[in-house]
Parts: C-alpha cells; structure tokens; sequence
C-alpha cells in the first residue's frame, strides 16, 4: 500500500466517519472539521483527544523527555529480571502471533521500535507494518531505525484508546509496556480487538509480579522501588469476544504477555439445553431461577 493509500484508508478517531486528504498531502480533515497533521517524514498525527487526558498526557511527556536513555534502561530492567536474555524474550512474543509473508500488522506503543524491527522480517516480504506511539519522540527514533526494502512501514501519532482505522484492518496487533497505565485501558482492548479481523491474533504485554512471587524478598524490593509492577493482569477488560486466551509470565515472571484469537462473537452458554437422561427439565435456566427463589426466601 502507498503511503497516499495509507493516509486515505485512515478514520477518525472519534466517530470512525472517513477523512479527506487535502491536495497538498499535509491535512486530513472529518466531515465535521476535524483536523489531523501529516507531519515531518510522513508521520501523521492522528492522537485523539488533542488535550490528552491526564495520565496519557503524562506518559507522553515522560517519554518524550526519556526516549534517549529508554533503550538502555529498558535492557537494564529486563537484566535484573532473573537474567533475562530480552532479545529471545521478545521473538518469543511476537512469534504468538504467528505472523506470515504479506500480512499487515498494526504496533500499538511501538515506542523506540525494539519489537517493530521483528515483526516488520516476518511480514516480508509483501507486508504492511502500522506502527504507532503516544509520543512523538519515541517515535521519530522509531522512524530512524526501521527501513525495509520489502514491507511497507507507516509511522502515526495514535492514543491506543481511539484508533483510527475501520474494523477488521489488521491480520495481528502487537502492543508491550504501555497498557497498564493508559488513562481509558478498556476501551483501548475494545479498539485493538475491532481493528483486528476475526481469526487475528491479539498480543499485549505489561509489567505484572506473579502473585506467587510478591513476598519473596528480591521482588518485594522491587515492588517497593516500582509500583507498576504491582499491577494486576487486566483480566476483567479483556473483550468478549477473545478466543482461544492464553497467559504467560515472562521476564522472570514480573512481565505478563496475553494472546487471544478475535472471535467474530463472544461465546455463549447453552442456558435451555435440557440435561440428557433426566424425567424432569433441567438446565441452567431452571437451576439460576431456583437459585434466586431460595435467596428470596
Ligand atoms: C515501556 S514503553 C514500550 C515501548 C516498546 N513497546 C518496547 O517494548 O520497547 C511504553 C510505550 O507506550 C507508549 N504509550 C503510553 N501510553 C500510550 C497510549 N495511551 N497510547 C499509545 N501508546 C502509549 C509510550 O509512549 C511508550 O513509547
């Protein structure tokens, strides 16, 4: 895909209503006359809101000051970690989204572009690699690193809980180290999973301590020096409609990774399916409804 094709297959944010690309290149503009820059190099600014909101606007601005050190720190963490050989770790993450020549693959907080460089070798040749960051910084140096004879790259300013893209664009989506502070983190499962075509795989990591291991003295340390690994895998935001969900723990296990199929829909449970060999009806319908009597009584 060209990068004109590319910028004219963009939605808004908002209301996913269709953009028009002005005559000189520089401006998509919604019917309702929004405005979003294409800025230097070609990478556009689609961020929604413009005034992000308030831990958004933080993370944007601590990794726009960081984003020079961010690659060495980063290997550090993942070196305290048990040792970690973060280079496997990573390859092992993007192989769970058993990527192939030719598909096109959207990176949600790409940041620097540590996983873009993997993903992009195994969509060649023929793919389309989206890469996209909440901070311009991190991602110009993401521009300066990645080039490709065979894959299409797209770089874009997007906030990961308002795409820009119509439903069912990407065969895969890639996001690791942001989510768990994203100011709007449900909704941002709900717009990686509608971006993706049914059968695509969704792979999202973030810091997360195994519980089994919070007590232990090295880690109760470190969740003293950095409360984000504290946080809780966010289960309860995953969309219904995740299949076929798989956790692991990586990065001597203070690191979750998540992957799940998109499911055209969510699953359902069989309530009035009557239970084979009984004289009398019974299924789950009739076992709930007795269940709030008794509560009833
Ligand atoms: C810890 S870095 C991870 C970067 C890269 N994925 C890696 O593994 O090296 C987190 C990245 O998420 C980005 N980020 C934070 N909040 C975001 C949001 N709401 N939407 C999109 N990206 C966000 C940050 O700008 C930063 O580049």
């Amino acid at each position: 895909m060209t990068h004109q094709d590319f910028l004219r297959s963009l939605v808004d944010p908002k209301d996913r209503t269709p953009l028009t690309l002005s005559d000189d290149g520089k401006t998509l503009s919604s019917q309702a006359g929004t405005t979003y820059d294409v800025l230097e190099g070609g990478i556009i600014n689609g961020l929604y809101p413009k005034d992000l909101l308030a831990e958004d606007a933080r993370e944007q601005y601590l990794y726009d000051q960081a984003y020079l050190r961010y690659d060495r720190g980063v290997s550090w963490v993942f070196q305290t970690l048990n040792d970690s050989d973060e280079a496997a770790t990573r390859q092992f993450m993007i192989g769970l989204m058993e990527l192939k020549p030719g598909m096109t693959v959207l990176e949600v907080g790409a940041g620097t572009g540590k996983d873009s460089a993997l993903i992009i070798d195994q969509v060649a040749p023929g793919g389309t690699a989206v890469l996209s960051d909440l901070s311009p910084n991190m991602l110009r140096l993401a521009t300066e690193k990645l080039k490709s004879e065979t894959v299409d790259i797209h770089f874009l300013l997007a906030n990961g809980s308002y795409l820009p893209f119509a439903d069912d664009t990407f065969d895969a989506l890639f996001h690791f180290g942001g989510i768990n502070t994203f100011s709007e983190r449900k909704q941002a499962f709900e717009e990686i999973t509608r971006v993706v075509k049914p059968g695509g795989k969704v792979v999202v990591g973030d810091e997360s301590v195994a519980p089994w291991l919070r007590n232990r003295p090295t880690y109760a340390t470190l969740l003293k020096a950095n409360p984000l690994f504290r946080a809780e895998v966010p289960l309860e935001d995953v969309p219904a409609n995740a299949l076929d969900f798989k956790l692991h723990w990586i990065f001597g296990n203070a690191f979750y990774v998540m992957e799940y199929k998109v499911g055209a829909k969510a699953p359902e449970v069989l309530i009035d399916l009557p239970m084979p060999g009984k004289d009398f009806v019974d299924n789950w319908r009739v076992r709930a409804e007795a269940s709030d009597r008794e509560k009833a009584e």
